[in-house]
């Protein structure tokens, strides 16, 4: 588990997209293409912004990456709380992606149909697991849409789940443990001191106190945490 304090979000995309454009290489050199989780919320809006601008557009081949979600709020893309209009907005509409690799989660169907339809497709593409998974922390430690307490933390077979959340749009649909650890790469950009209580317990060395994202950092194979000052506080050190 590799921890990074950048002095802030800008730096902390920067290096972001700097290792997004290097594992793409990698992966599209070796396999043909790279398989991304990209994440919800407002931290990454910065990275993806870098991503579809100068140098660093030029730099992927974006007709062959194929484009995943960590989790989606259950609204339509045109809804401001959609994670895929957000990607969309600030990434997927300003890079040369190819529309049939971008699977968006949210169908407008059953959200248990769209969960198994999804876990289908991901397990089509990428059945070993995604190239590059990057997600968010909530203030209560939750990643994706695995929240504190809900049951599905506990789930060891599927790889997407209908969750519910206890703020914002209650319905969600998320990539679950076994999903997400099997990525070659999660990369956790956190940014902002109302994170910083949680980010030290998920880095602690009591399992029994870590939230979501801390099971999962513990779990994951190649974890790297981007932060800001504000998130480590005076308590969380650079560790390689
Ligand atoms: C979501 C995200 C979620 C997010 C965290 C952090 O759908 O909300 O997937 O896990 O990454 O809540 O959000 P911010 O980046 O906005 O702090």
């Amino acid at each position: 588990m590799k921890v990074r304090i950048f002095p802030d979000l800008e730096s902390l995309s920067l290096a972001a997209a700097n290792l997004f454009v290097e594992k793409a290489k990698s992966s599209i050199e070796s396999t043909g293409q790279f398989a991304v989780a990209l994440a919800g919320g407002n931290t990454p809006k910065e990275l993806y912004r870098l991503l579809a601008s100068s140098p660093y557009r030029g730099q992927v081949d974006w007709a062959r990456v194929q484009f995943f979600f960590g989790d989606e709020r259950w609204v339509p893309r045109s809804d401001p709380a959609s994670n895929e209009g957000m990607a969309r907005e600030n990434l997927l509409n300003l890079i040369p992606a190819k529309p049939e690799n971008i699977h968006p989660m949210y169908t407008g169907g059953s959200v248990e149909d769209a969960c198994a339809s999804y876990e289908a497709k991901l397990k089509q593409i990428a059945p070993s697991g995604l190239d590059f998974t990057m997600l968010g922390m909530g203030d209560d430690g939750h990643t994706a849409s695995l929240f504190p307490g809900i049951s599905e933390l506990q789930e060891e077979q599927l790889w997407v789940v209908p969750t519910q959340s206890p703020k914002g749009v209650p319905q969600r649909i998320s990539l679950t443990f076994p999903a997400l650890e099997k990525s070659q790469l999660i990369l956790f950009l956190v940014a902002g001191a109302d994170k910083h209580a949680n980010l030290e317990l998920a880095l602690s060395r009591q399992p029994q106190s870590w939230p979501p994202s801390g099971v999962l950092a513990h779990r994951a194979k190649n974890v790297h945490w981007f932060l800001d000052p504000l998130a480590a506080g005076s308590t969380i050190a650079p560790s390689s």
